[in-house]
Order: C-alpha cells, then structure tokens, then sequence
C-alpha cells in the first residue's frame, strides 16, 4: 500500500505532527508514505517528496508545514480533477490523506465522488469546520494571541491607551472570542456579531469616565459595521475567499475621533499562525494522524477523521461541504458577560 499526505490552506501548528503520526503508524502496517508538496499543487505537477522515519524524526514540536502549502484548487482548472486522478495513478497512490481546512476537504470531497481513495483530516487556526469539536492548530493560535494581548495590555496601561488587537478566524470569531475571554479583553468583537461605531464609542467613554485609564478591544478580521455593504473582493484566492484585514486601524481612527482617547490598533495576523504547537495540539494532531492511517487500512475513504466529544471518529467528507461553524450562542453569551 502506498499512501500520499498533503497539506492545503493556510498553515497551522500541527501539521508536523500529523505527518509523523501518518508516517510512523504506516510502518506499522508496511505502507510506504509520500509527502505531496504544495497542497493539491503537488498532484496537478506531480511534485513529492519521500517520506519516513528521519524525515519525521522530532517534527511533532515543529511549525509550518515540511511538506508547504498553497491554496490550489484543482476545480478551479478546466481539467484539474482529472489531471489529479491521472497523477494520482502515476504515483501508484492507493490512497490520499489530505490535511486541510473547509476548501481543502471540499476539494477531497469531490475528488472522492470522482473515484479518489481519499480521507481528510481537519485543521485550521479559524475552528470553522463543522462536525469536529474543534480543529488543531486552533489551541496553538489562541495561546499565542493571549500571551500578545498580555503584553498589548500592559503597555496601553502604562500610556493610558485604547488598544485595539485585530485577530485572524476570517468570518468566524473563535480565536476572537476564546483569547478576548481569557486574557480578560474589556471588548470583544466578533464577526457573527456586526457592531455599532456609535454603541462601541460610548461604552468607551462611560468606561474610561467611571474610572479606566486604558482599555483592550479584541476584534475577528471579518468583523464589519452594521448595514455596512461587503468589503473589497478585488484580491480573491482560488476558492474566492477575499483577504481579509484593515478593521483594527478603521476601528483605532473612529474611536479616537468619537472619544478623544488616544487609540491604537495592533495587527497580530500570521504571528498566531506561526511557531511551535501547544501539547494539546500535538496530541489532537497525532490521533488524528494515526485514525487517517487506520482509515486507510480499514478501507473507508470518502470520509474525514475528527474528534466527537473527545473521542476520534469518521464522518462522511461531504458532511462538511459549503458549512462553516460559527461562534456558538453560548460562547457568545460568554463574551457578552466578559465585556465591561
Ligand atoms: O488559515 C486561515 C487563515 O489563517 C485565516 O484566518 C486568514 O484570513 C487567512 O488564513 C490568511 O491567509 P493567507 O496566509 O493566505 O493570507
């Protein structure tokens, strides 16, 4: 049995581990392993990399990805699908474990229904894909965001600022909503929820009258005003996704105008996307690696691995086609009673 992993999508903290997860439990059951480089890229070029027990060695604390990853989308080409099938067969894949956020699996949902023996794997900073719990990588990133807000705090105290930290989650405000709570942000805003520039102004000014000398705002880049007509889709990715960013510094230049508080707004972007994974990623990373593998010797493909109230189990990769999963009304609740 020859198996092919890629990584698709933006990258996350993880992915290593997934791969030496993948690698060291097909030796167990005498499969051979490819690393196919750039995401679908890899199998409209034919473009791999031998994969086994050195090339993993010490990977599981790695960022990045050692196989890169691009947003490639094979249905985006006339013959894309075909030309992956074809490759597919040239390479002797009798199956592919594909690591990806919602674009990545819909594409190996499709490719399935078209004859590709394929699992997927969830991951994503965002925890948008529906039908896991959650998604590694996701952990890692809001680690990392508290640990920047800690510190964005401190500094706007000194000087008496409103700091702005403007997050990565695209239109879902999980790292928004998770880092806000638990570094104690006095407002979080999230995309699920469009916000008022006035309300967002006088909640500050009665903050900062009844005492505050300094305030954090944590606001999800796909946030937007109420009745605000859709941001700029001239630069769009293969999956027609627009690149996202510019509502911290919009928010920084309103509120300082509306409340003559000095504001500033920090971008943290892919600085969350970067570095080491936390342990609770590595672990999720790794069974879910060995459950691909299991998948594959087991014979069920079409499906994607994911983590069910703790447990790790399969669902149909179509499940997951054209959803996202949103920040939840509790959570969302969550946030509300934290924002004083
Ligand atoms: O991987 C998801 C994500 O991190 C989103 O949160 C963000 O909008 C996007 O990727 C940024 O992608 P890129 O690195 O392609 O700019």
């Amino acid at each position: 049995m020859k198996i092919g992993i890629l990584n698709g999508g933006g990258d996350c903290a993880g992915l290593n581990a997934v791969t030496r997860a993948v690698v060291r439990k097909s030796e167990e059951f005498g499969y051979e392993v490819i690393g196919i480089r750039q995401g679908w890229a890899g199998l409209l070029n034919v473009d791999t990399l031998p994969l086994g027990w050195n090339n993993v060695a010490d990977i599981i604390k790695t960022g990045g990805t050692i196989l890169h990853t691009t947003r490639t989308n094979p249905f985006s080409r006339k013959d894309g699908p075909e030309t992956v099938l074809a490759n597919a067969q040239k390479l002797r894949l009798d199956a592919v474990i594909a690591v990806g956020g919602e674009d990545t699996l819909s594409v190996a949902a499709k490719l399935a229904q078209t004859g590709l023996r394929v699992v997927g794997v969830p991951k994503t900073i965002d925890n948008d894909i529906v039908d896991t719990d959650v998604t590694f990588g996701f952990d890692s990133a809001v680690n990392v965001t508290v640990d920047a807000i800690d510190r964005i705090q401190t500094t706007g105290e000194s000087h008496d600022r409103i700091m702005i930290v403007e997050v990565m989650g695209r239109h879902a405000g999980w790292i928004a909503a998770y880092a806000g709570v638990a570094s104690g942000a006095n407002l979080i805003l999230v995309p699920e929820e469009p916000f008022d520039l006035d309300e967002v102004s006088s909640f500050l000014t009665k903050r900062h009258k009844s005492g505050a000398t300094a305030s954090v705002i944590v606001v999800g880049e796909g946030c937007s005003l109420k009745g605000a007509p859709p941001g700029d889709m001239t630069k769009v990715d293969e999956f027609g996704h627009a690149r996202l960013g510019g509502i911290g510094d919009l928010l920084a230049r309103e509120i300082e105008k509306r409340t003559g508080i000095e504001t500033r707004a920090v971008v943290l972007g892919h600085v969350v996307r970067g570095g080491a994974p936390s342990a609770y990623d590595r672990i999720l990373a790794t069974r879910l690696g060995v459950a691909a593998v299991q998948a594959v010797n087991d014979g069920e493909f079409g499906v994607m691995v994911c983590l069910r109230n703790n447990a790790i189990t399969r669902v149909p990769l179509a499940n997951i086609l054209g959803k996202m999963k949103t920040v939840d009304k509790e959570t969302i609740s969550l946030v509300k009673d934290f924002c004083i």
